[in-house]
């Protein structure tokens, strides 16, 4: 069990740069209500990257993340954006294969695989997410899908890569729909995740869907689960303040 949380807010195609750093500047002031071990990620729209980067300027608190990226660090891919391009500016972490990414975007495992090992080459921290379908569930499946893109988008990488790893549990009927997943079978689940592979045992594990600072207490206290994955309530400065602080609740004061 990890001693330290990590949540990180996924923004999605939410916020102009203004908008961005008007969160920023309302957010700031509420760090010191929030407990020092909880690592905070806050992922803008890459249009917002640059403007949020500049506000957080001496607030090593909170770490600069990106929704996705392309594989290559440059070339002919219009519309895409190359690992340098994210650390130029700051960028820590970055979140692959989002669901959203592979339902809308038909972006595969390969892909994901790809991209993970760019961002690691490139230092900056994957957050691989992977996640099954309703279909998938109730076909009694949830369990497979999920093993099966954890080992296809680590496929090749030696233990002490996946050490800089970190795995998102997002069941996909769960994520913006206010439908989440019991906490103690998303931990199950998580469970199978850690044994996947060698070398996931100390990998954080976030999850995500539906996480709101009344239930994310629950998932934290599960073993298998070290943070969360925020859409919806990481949007508004106050409520993502409420949600990291709940996330600490019972934990951190215990590690
Ligand atoms: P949600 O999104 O919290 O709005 O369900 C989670 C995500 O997509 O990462």
């Amino acid at each position: 069990m990890a001693a330290r949380r990590l949540v990180a807010g996924n923004w999605k195609m939410f916020k102009t740069a203004d908008a961005a750093v008007a969160f920023v500047d309302a957010f700031l002031p509420l760090l010191p209500m929030i407990p020092e071990n909880i690592d905070i990620v806050l992922c803008p729209p890459f249009t917002a990257l640059d403007a949020v980067a500049r506000r957080l300027r001496g607030h090593d608190r909170v770490a600069l993340g990106a929704q996705n990226m392309h594989w290559e660090s440059s070339g002919a891919f219009t519309g895409e954006i190359a690992p340098p391009m994210l650390t130029d500016l700051g960028v820590r972490y970055v979140i692959l294969g989002h669901s959203e990414r592979r339902q809308y975007f038909g972006e595969t495992d390969e892909a994901v695989c790809k991209k993970t090992i760019a961002a690691l080459t490139h230092g900056l921290t994957p957050i691989v997410a992977v996640g099954e379908t309703l279909a998938e569930r109730d076909a009694g499946l949830a369990h497979e899908r999920v093993v099966s893109q954890t080992r296809a988008a680590l496929h090749g990488l030696a233990p002490d890569a996946l050490a800089h790893v970190v795995l998102a549990y997002e069941p996909v009927w769960a994520i913006g729909t206010g439908r989440n997943c019991e906490a103690l079978d998303a931990d199950a689940i998580m469970q199978a995740i850690r044994t996947s592979m060698h070398g996931l045992t100390n990998v954080p594990i976030l999850y995500g869907g539906s996480v709101k600072p009344e239930n994310v207490p629950l998932y934290v206290a599960q073993p298998n689960i070290d943070g969360a994955l925020v859409g919806g309530a990481s949007l508004d400065p106050e409520g993502f303040a409420n949600l990291l602080r709940a996330a600490c609740e019972g934990r951190c004061d215990a590690v």
